[in-house]
């Protein structure tokens, strides 16, 4: 039976692994979803069923429960609402693991014996690191579901507090593993876990979560794999080891595309106070100008285009006007117009954000280009529409050192015959800097939500 149950694993393993590499791509990622999910299926059943744990009822009716739950969240929880969600995925994931190494080891603490120090040590790691990503990852939830403030909250001697608490912890946790700890000296890891993933969440910025989030996401997957050795479970050391390096590739990327080291998001008080900027508010700033289109003259433009390169960015996904968006396309496309969409990395508020946003509304895969992939054809599009997006297309982090982006990768919008850029005000985005695309010669400000204005543009073009 151990040998059938090792061949699932590796069966499930292989599942995993071709699904993540299939996720890459908008165009294979739903199968990729779905062979990952079959994986863990197989997994489960594996574990529970074939391990003897609980009887074949139980299972069955434990995978149509959380199965059912599945289903409801994933289809009541808006798009926009998807990193608060992933954030108390990751928060269950860590914390099942906290409960089943602490399960483990009060088991062995009553029978009075002492794990090996391979299985103490995995105990520990996994009942601190999954008791810190539960508390953070409901901190993480908090501050984006605006339950907590989004600010980052800092107070003197933070830092100092915090790394006394951490050493603190792993004194105690290495006590413990040592073998001649009380029980107390348990519950005081899993308080001190508990209350570190909450400090150290806390100075965090709301709009910085995405990046805390995907980071939480790879301690909860370490934290899986350190379960995995306790109870000797291949499975969930595949699967936690999986996770935790995807999800710490992943939160390299976006620190990458942010142009931000990751001891800048964890300790750099993103938010902590907001960054100044020129025109904020609305208006003109200065002795700059900024000129405005209207409807009409926008659909015009866009009518006539022969190529026109849309920029989406979150405001978009706020206004949910990515239906309308590709009607508006396919009108321009009819007027014989070629149109393609540029994706920066960072855009939105979570990874791949704009890619899922676009699919939605069944916007052809080809037509979507990575900003390596888009940047050169700038020069040569008669208008870049920016629908919603700010910094992704900020000049200043290219062009001015001492622009608070500077070094940021962007979309060369400004490189554009003509750049249209719809938004509601002239208020900055997440970083809170103002943008000189916006005061450039060749730009025309379109204000308004953006679902409004491209509803419109799709009227006018209709009548053109
Ligand atoms: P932002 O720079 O945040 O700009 C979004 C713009 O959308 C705002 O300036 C806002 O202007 C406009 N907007 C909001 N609601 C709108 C509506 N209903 N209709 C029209 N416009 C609307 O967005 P971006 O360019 O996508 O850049 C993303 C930012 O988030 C980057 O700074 C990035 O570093 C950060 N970030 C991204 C991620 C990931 S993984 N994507 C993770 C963490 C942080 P108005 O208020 O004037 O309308």
């Amino acid at each position: 039976m151990e040998a059938l149950d090792k061949l699932f694993y590796l069966l499930a393993a292989t599942l995993f692994i071709s699904g993540l590499k299939k996720l890459s791509s908008p165009a294979t990622a739903v199968r990729g979803n779905r062979m990952a999910a079959t994986g863990m299926l197989i997994a489960i059943v594996t574990t529970l069923g074939f391990g003897g744990i609980v009887s074949w009822p139980m299972v069955i009716a434990g995978v149509i429960v959380g199965s059912g739950i599945g289903l409801f969240l994933a289809k009541t929880v808006p798009m926009t609402s998807m990193p608060q969600m992933v954030a108390l995925l990751n928060g269950f994931g860590g914390g099942a693991s906290a409960l089943v190494a602490s399960a483990e080891y009060l088991r062995l603490f009553n029978a009075g014996e002492t794990p090996l120090i391979d299985v103490g040590i995995s105990i520990q790691l996994s009942v601190l690191i999954g008791a810190l990503t539960f508390s953070g990852s409901v901190i993480a939830f908090g501050k984006l579901q605006e339950i907590v403030t989004g600010k980052a909250v800092t107070y003197p001697l933070q830092k100092f507090l915090n790394a006394l608490l951490l050493l603190t912890l792993v004194g105690m946790a290495g006590w413990i593993v040592a073998g001649s700890a009380p029980i107390w000296a348990f519950y005081v890891v899993v308080g001190i876990s508990l209350l570190l993933g909450i400090l150290t969440v806390i100075p965090i910025g709301g709009a910085d979560m995405p990046v805390v989030i995907s980071l939480l996401n790879s301690y909860s997957g370490i934290a899986a794999a350190m379960t995995g050795f306790v109870i000797n479970n291949h499975g969930l050391i595949i699967s936690g080891a999986l996770v935790g390096a995807s999800g710490i590739i992943l939160t390299n990327i976006m620190c990458k595309a942010m142009n931000r080291s990751l001891a800048n998001v964890l300790f750099g008080a993103f938010g902590a106070s907001p960054t100044g900027t020129i025109g904020a508010g609305g208006g003109d700033a200065g002795d700059l100008t900024v000129s405005e289109v209207t409807v009409e003259d926008a659909a015009m433009m866009l009518a006539y285009a022969r190529s026109v390169i849309i920029v989406p960015g979150y405001g978009l996904a706020v206004a949910q006007a990515q239906h309308d968006v590709r009607e508006m396309a396919e009108l321009i496309e009819g007027n014989g117009g070629e149109v393609k969409y540029g994706i920066h990395p960072v855009a939105g508020r979570m990874p791949g954000h704009m890619n899922v946003l676009l699919a939605e509304a069944n916007v052809p895969y080809p037509q979507l280009k990575d900003m390596d992939e888009i940047n050169p054809a700038f020069p040569r599009a008669d208008v870049a529409l920016v629908i919603g997006a700010n910094d992704v297309v900020n000049p200043g982090a290219r062009d001015d050192a001492n622009n608070p982006l500077y070094g940021m990768p962007i979309l060369d919008v400004d490189k554009a015959h003509h750049v249209i850029v719809m938004k509601r005000s002239m208020n900055p985005g997440f970083a809170g800097v103002d943008n000189p695309l916006f005061y450039a010669q060749n730009t025309s400000m379109l204000f308004g939500s953006a679902k409004d204005s491209v509803v419109k543009l799709v009227e006018e073009i209709k009548q053109l």
